[in-house]
């Protein structure tokens, strides 16, 4: 979003650790787009609320939020998946460093073809989409069936730098891609077996719940 409220927010929010700071650095050097720092401390402290004890992520990237999310609940198990092999490899790298390998199951491949590896850890008591925008419907699909009867669904990037409500996008690939998004938004808004509510932190982030 970067509204003043967001800059007003981002700079009240704590340091991370030295290890978290390194990963922050790297991503922004190799133009990695991990969570926004309002998004991700909106997503860890909802995840505090509702701890659950098992957590799947469809796009690790360099493992940040897999990481942050295994630092704020040291009970849960993560398993998250990755299909860019060097982000795979910087994941788990990073995974190493911090001590965390056995509590975060990293899946290398596209999200769309390991549901038979992915199932083996299910259900999820959370599962949070954070991967490629235009496939959100089909990953939404996808594992939302492997969710635990009170599990939540999170779903990032729903407001795309809050593109999804300017209507005069010069760029093709980008109208398209926002296009999409908006068409999520509006069938997770409709959809009859979730309550969901987008907030505006970060880069816009949707939390559904099952009813
Ligand atoms: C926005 S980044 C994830 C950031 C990460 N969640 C964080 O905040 O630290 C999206 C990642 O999803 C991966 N990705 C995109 N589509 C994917 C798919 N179909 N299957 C697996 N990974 C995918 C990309 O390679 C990219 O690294």
């Amino acid at each position: 979003m970067h509204g003043e409220i967001e800059q007003y927010i981002e700079q009240m929010i704590p340091k991370r650790t030295e290890l978290f700071q390194q990963m922050e650095k790297l991503a922004l050097q190799q133009q990695v787009p991990i969570m926004e720092p309002t998004g991700i401390e909106a997503l860890l402290q909802i995840l505090r609320i509702q701890k659950p004890a098992s957590i799947l992520e469809v796009g690790a990237a360099i493992g940040y939020s897999a990481l942050r999310m295994a630092d704020a609940l040291p009970n849960a198990t993560i398993v998250t998946i990755e299909r860019d092999e060097e982000r795979y490899s910087q994941a788990e790298s990073f995974f190493e460093q911090a001590g965390k390998q056995d509590q975060i199951y990293l899946i290398k491949g596209d999200a769309l073809e390991v549901e038979a590896e992915v199932k083996r850890f299910a259900p999820f008591d959370a599962i949070f989409i954070d991967a490629a925008k235009g496939q959100y419907r089909r990953f939404f699909e996808m594992y939302s069936s492997y969710l635990s009867k009170d599990g939540i669904m999170i779903t990032d990037n729903v407001l795309f730098k809050g593109l999804v409500c300017d209507p005069h996008i010069e760029n093709r690939r980008i109208r398209s891609l926002v296009r999409k998004i908006h068409e999520f938004n509006e069938w997770l808004m409709g959809h009859s077996q979730y309550d969901t509510v987008i907030i505006p932190v970060g880069d816009g982030v949707a939390i559904s719940k099952k009813r």
